[in-house]
């Protein structure tokens, strides 16, 4: 022990002999680093037991400064200390550290603590050694994974400042590699969001709240909220606002031109166009182009956006982007069309059966409404307003003799009229596509009833699927009220008083009592929607109410 204490002391004062000289290598004008904020400044654990190895390193190095950033140090005594000191503070990027303190080996059981129990292979280890006997660089550097090994007597002022920013040099770079990986995790995992959006806004605002995030960075200290951003849609040849962000916020709805200059602009749309998007002063601008000439720009301003790293995963996520733009363009095609063809077919029904358009219009909307209060998801009962006007579809292969005859059917006739439903089933359910499928369900279900005495299987209760159930009852009360809704309230109240009735035998109990405690919002869809002329001739016409249900029943 008495070697290893004069190694120390040896050692310690050949750096005072090197400070004192003045071979620092400091800067004179040191004044500056006062302006240095402390909680900007790179973090160094000295650990060593003897108190004047911390007073003089901390004496040579209390001017360094590496990248306009200061030195903070801390200082342990044992190997107990340090690992207090690491475990507060894990962005330590240096530790010069002794090997002898309160055991023979303190020094090199705490670097396998560093780096198998604190799992910390990022902080540059600094092995000063008083005594090379007790731990043979060969051996010591094979065995621990420390990054430098120094004899006390060889780490002057001048070397000390070198092996210092060597070290911090290197930490600084594991620290970006490391942020880097965090921020290709991050648009990885924004890449999965990115195919889940269901509208194009709800998209572009998606990518923007990212793309601000990732300029905004997690990656350089107190770097928050520096850039604003705002996404534009092309109408009419102008980019119009549709979202901002910070100071953006405010514009949308405006133009492009309220942000960027007129002169400016071209040439920012144009830089945006390029495949990459474009860096300029503090700005970033990225266009994407969809196959049916719709078109978003995204804008970022604040400050410089730099290092390359961030541009880099601003271009990755950007690219990310742009894949799934066109992927939710397809899928809203493939939405679109499947509503074309729904509205289509509704058409035909209604021309066959010379219902009105607004009967399955109001079917729809109804639907809607009434499955929402029962308590489905939004996007369900989305589905089944457009399901719902299908309910007769089948009704193309009833010929129209039948279809539109005057008065009652003969027994034989009915039955023919009931294949509607599985005729509707037929047609719709060959499709794979959710909507399509919703649609063969209801054409399928539709004159099922609670009590079991429905067509065509004569489903029981919660057999009969919810779609079947809700448009069998809105299906009802529309025609039914719409025979009535120029005449008289209590017209209304004879239909609550049938449907009152058809409560628990014809529909579900619960939905009725749904209905009914809504009525008001169910009678303001009839009203909202009228027909432009009552219907005539029409299978329904001149029916009672009891007499129209039951006609909607078969
Ligand atoms: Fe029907
Ligand atoms: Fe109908």
């Amino acid at each position: 022990m008495a070697d290893s204490q004069n190694g120390r002391k040896q050692s310690s004062g050949e750096l005072l002999s090197f400070a004192e000289r003045g071979e620092t290598g400091q800067n004179p004008q040191q004044e500056r680093r006062k302006s240095i904020r402390p909680e900007s400044a790179w973090k160094l654990l000295i650990v060593d037991d003897e108190e004047e190895v911390h007073l003089l390193t901390r004496m040579v190095l209390k001017n360094y400064e590496f990248e306009d950033r200061g030195l903070t140090m801390l200082s342990a005594y044992s190997g107990a200390g340090a690992r207090r000191i690491l475990a507060e503070n894990p962005d330590i990027a240096i530790i010069l550290l002794d090997v002898v303190m309160e055991r023979e080996d303190s020094g090199l059981r705490l670097v396998r603590h560093i780096r198998d129990e604190l799992e910390n292979r990022d902080i540059r280890i600094i092995l000063r050694t008083g005594q090379p006997g007790q731990a043979p660089e060969n051996k010591v550097v094979n065995e621990y994974d420390i990054n430098d090994y120094k004899a006390k007597t060889e780490l002057t002022a001048q070397k000390l400042f070198t092996t210092i920013t060597s070290a911090l040099r290197s930490w600084r770079d594991i620290q970006i590699m490391a942020t880097r990986n965090q921020g290709l995790q991050k648009i990885i995992k924004s890449g999965a969001h990115l195919f889940e959006w269901h509208s194009r806004s709800e998209f572009a605002s998606g990518v923007l709240k990212q793309l601000v995030l990732l300029a905004n960075g997690d990656f350089s200290i107190e770097n928050k909220d520096l850039y604003s951003g705002i996404f534009a849609r092309l109408k009419d040849n102008c980019f119009q606002i549709e979202y901002g962000t910070g100071s953006f916020k405010t514009m949308v709805g405006r133009q492009l031109a309220d942000v960027v200059p007129g002169t400016t602009q071209a040439m920012v749309i144009r830089a945006g166009r390029q495949g990459h998007g474009f860096f300029f002063n503090h700005s970033y601008v990225y266009c994407i182009k969809a196959d049916n000439d719709d078109e978003i720009l995204f804008l970022l301003k604040g400050n410089p956006i730099s290092p390359e790293l961030d541009k880099d995963l601003i271009r990755i996520y950007m690219t990310n982007a742009t894949m799934a733009f066109h992927n939710v363009n397809l899928s809203l095609e493939i939405i679109e069309t499947q509503k074309e063809i729904i509205h289509t077919l509704g058409e035909v029904v209604e021309t066959r059966s010379k219902e009105t358009a607004n009967h399955v219009l109001r079917v729809g909307k109804m639907a809607q409404l009434l499955a929402e209060k029962y308590g489905m998801e939004t996007d369900e009962a989305a589905i089944l307003r457009l399901a719902a006007p299908m309910h007769d579809v089948g009704k193309v292969g009833i010929p129209d003799a039948i279809l539109n005859k005057p008065g009652g059917l003969t027994e034989a006739e009915y039955k023919i009229m009931q294949t509607h439903t599985t005729t509707g089933w037929e047609i719709l359910g060959k499709s794979e596509r959710r909507i399509m499928r919703s649609a063969a369900v209801v054409a399928h279900q539709h004159h099922e009833k609670w009590d079991g005495t429905g067509y065509p299987h004569g489903l029981v209760g919660s057999k009969i699927h919810i779609f079947g159930r809700i448009t069998a009852l809105v299906d009802v009360f529309d025609a039914v009220i719409n025979k009535r809704i120029y005449r008289e309230a209590k017209e209304l109240g004879e239909v609550v008083q049938l449907l009152k009735q058809g409560r628990g035998t014809h529909f579900d109990p619960e939905l009725v009592d749904i209905f009914l405690a809504n009525l008001t919002e169910f009678v303001g869809i009839v009203r909202a929607n009228p027909d432009e002329q009552p219907p005539s001739d029409n299978t329904l016409s001149g029916s009672s109410p009891a007499e129209a249900m039951k006609e909607e029943r078969g």
